[in-house]
Order: structure tokens, then C-alpha cells, then sequence
């Protein structure tokens, strides 16, 4: 076990789907197990796109939360908690406004392109702009070492290390520099070739029941030239052989390249072998879902408790801020 603080936030974006879970929640589980862990819901920065309609943030929290506990995010070894209930990353984010050139927000790439992706919402905002301050002051608020993200964020995890630079330097080494941990995402498509994504409507979710995996992966898209059983297919160009990397076994993974490619086998032969593999990795996930929900109060102790471990060390590092600017 490292001494070292890793810590990582999602926004809440309701039940999670397996992109998800090979992504991010497995590389979790993982880094649970070496490091001093925080795991948190971001929720105002939902709130940063999602202004006019909070309505479905709480509903998304409590979701996304049941999601992480049933892959086994395990609050026994990390701590679990939910932004918004943490006040001093408000407070932080506040003070490290005061030092932080407007340039150095506007240059930040994520910026342009997310205002460009979501022409429908005005994005002129005050709170916006400030999207990576806010996360900056996630991070320095719990002096983490690591930061797990993928590969979108990692300028918002150099901003940060920018933002603490210009902070030790005008006031003292208070606020150690990050390092981002940079997440490799597995490549796996919708069930209709595209990124897996929920409003693609194509995702398959950690917490979709039986009958409704089998029929995704039934009905998801194959080789496009495999039109009839006896034409050769090449795994290759199917998304449903990016599923086997990740699924199957390397006997299996060989029987379904020779008899996808010699017309051996059909479509149906070869998603029967993945679902058996999908819903073999997802039943004890559901097992432990369903005794969650059955306990109903757990899942707010767990949240209740992360916050308040994650606020005394939250305001430890903000005695030392506000020492340090004299405040
Ligand atoms: N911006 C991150 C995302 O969209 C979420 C996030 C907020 C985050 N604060 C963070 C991630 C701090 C890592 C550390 O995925
Ligand atoms: Fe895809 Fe399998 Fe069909 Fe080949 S046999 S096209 S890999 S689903």
C-alpha cells in the first residue's frame, strides 16, 4: 500500500454502462487496493451545463452511486462522497480565483469544444469558464498525488498543476502539483458501432437486467459484409469481436476469428458465446445491487460518512490556504 492520495470524480450522469465500467470503475477497483482513495460525485459541475434543469442531478447521484458500490467500489477502503456536500471546494475555488488569468481558462481546450458540442445550452457563463478552476480546487483541496482520468482531462490536470505553481509561488509551498494518471480506455463501441453513449441510446448498462443484455447484444450491429450466414466475416471490423477482447477467453477469442472469417460459425453462435461472458461478469454485480437496495439507508450512511472524513480533510488543507493569504 502507497502513502499517496488518488482521487477521482464523475459527474452524475445517472446508471453507468460498460464503457464505464472497463474505463473507469476497473481502474478504480484497482487503484482501492494500493492507494489512499477518494471517489466523488461532481455534482456542481453537472450544474455548469445543467443549470436550467437541475431537476434529474439528485436522482443521477443516487444512481451513479449504487452503480460504483455494486462493481465493488468498496467505501472501506476508499472514501466516497458527494461534492456539493464539501463546502470548501467552494471556498477554494474562490480564493484560487483570485490568482487565476482569465487566458489561462479561456485557452483550456475542453472549453471551445464543449460550448461548440452543446450549441443548444448557453454556455456564456460565469460558471462554465470556470469548470477547470473548480476542479482544480478539487483536486489541491485533498493534496491529491494522482489523479485518474482519461485522455479529455488531462489539460484540466495540467491547469491544475499551473493554478498551484502560481499559488506556492505567490504565497508559499502549500499546494502540491498533481499528476494525472492517464486512464486507457478499452475500445468498446455501442451496440450500434458507434462510442457507447447515452444519448447514442446504444449503451448497455451495468445495471440492465438479464433479458435485457441478451437482447442488446443480440440485436447489436456485426461485420456490415456479413449480410448472410455463409458470407466470411472479418472480426476486424466488427464491433461485436471489440466486446470478445475484452470478454473472452484467448480458445475462444481464436474460435471466433477462424469461424467468423471461414463462415464457420454464425452471428448468433458467436454473441451467444459473449452474452454468456458478459452476464457471467455482471451477476455479481447485481446480486450485490440488489442486497444494497434492499437497505436502502446504507447507501446514505456510506455518502454521510465519506463526506464527513472527506470534510476534515478538506478544511485541514484550507486552514493552511487561508494562512497562507492571510485570511
Ligand atoms: N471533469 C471531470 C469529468 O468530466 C469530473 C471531475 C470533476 C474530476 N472534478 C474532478 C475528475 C477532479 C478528476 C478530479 O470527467
Ligand atoms: Fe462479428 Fe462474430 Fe458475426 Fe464475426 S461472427 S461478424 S465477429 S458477430
Amino acid at each position: 500500500m502507497s502513502d499517496k492520495t488518488v482521487l477521482s470524480g464523475m459527474r452524475p450522469t445517472g446508471r453507468l454502462h460498460l464503457g464505464h465500467l472497463h474505463g473507469v470503475l476497473e481502474n478504480w477497483k484497482k487503484l482501492q487496493d494500493e492507494y489512499h482513495c477518494l471517489f466523488f460525485v461532481a455534482d456542481w459541475h453537472s450544474l455548469t451545463t445543467e443549470y436550467a434543469d437541475p431537476g434529474s442531478v439528485q436522482e443521477n447521484i443516487h444512481e451513479m452511486v449504487v452503480d460504483w458500490l455494486s462493481v465493488g467500489i468498496d467505501p472501506e477502503k476508499a472514501v466516497l462522497f458527494v461534492q456539493s456536500k464539501v463546502k470548501a471546494h467552494a471556498e477554494l475555488h474562490l480564493l484560487l480565483s483570485m490568482i487565476t488569468p482569465l487566458p489561462w481558462l479561456e485557452r483550456v481546450p475542453t472549453y471551445k469544444e464543449q460550448a461548440e458540442n452543446l450549441k443548444d445550452k448557453d454556455l456564456s457563463t460565469y460558471g462554465f469558464l470556470g469548470y477547470p478552476l473548480l476542479q482544480s480546487a478539487d483536486i489541491l483541496i485533498y493534496k491529491a498525488d494522482c489523479v485518474p482520468v482519461g485522455v479529455d482531462q488531462v489539460p484540466h490536470v495540467e491547469f491544475t498543476r499551473e493554478v498551484a505553481r502560481r499559488f506556492n509561488n505567490l504565497y508559499g509551498e502549500v499546494l502540491p502539483e498533481p499528476q494525472h494518471l492517464m486512464t486507457k480506455y478499452p475500445k468498446l463501441p455501442g451496440t450500434d458501432g458507434r462510442k457507447m453513449s447515452k444519448s447514442y441510446n446504444n449503451s448497455i448498462y451495468i445495471s440492465d437486467s438479464e433479458e435485457v443484455v441478451a437482447k442488446k447484444l443480440k440485436r447489436a450491429m456485426t461485420d456490415p459484409q456479413r449480410v448472410r450466414r455463409d458470407d466470411p466475416g472479418d472480426p476486424d471490423l466488427c464491433p461485436i469481436y471489440d466486446y470478445h477482447r475484452i470478454y473472452s477467453s484467448s480458445d475462444q477469442k481464436e474460435f471466433v476469428q477462424n469461424g467468423c472469417k471461414t463462415a464457420g460459425i454464425g452471428c448468433i453462435e458467436c454473441k451467444t458465446i459473449l452474452t454468456e461472458n458478459v452476464l457471467a461478469e455482471l451477476a455479481p454485480f447485481r446480486a450485490r445491487r440488489e442486497k444494497l437496495l434492499k437497505s436502502p439507508g446504507t447507501i446514505r450512511d456510506i455518502i454521510e460518512a465519506g463526506n464527513k472524513k472527506a470534510c476534515e480533510i478538506a478544511e485541514k488543507t484550507m486552514e493552511e490556504v487561508r494562512g497562507a493569504m492571510k485570511i
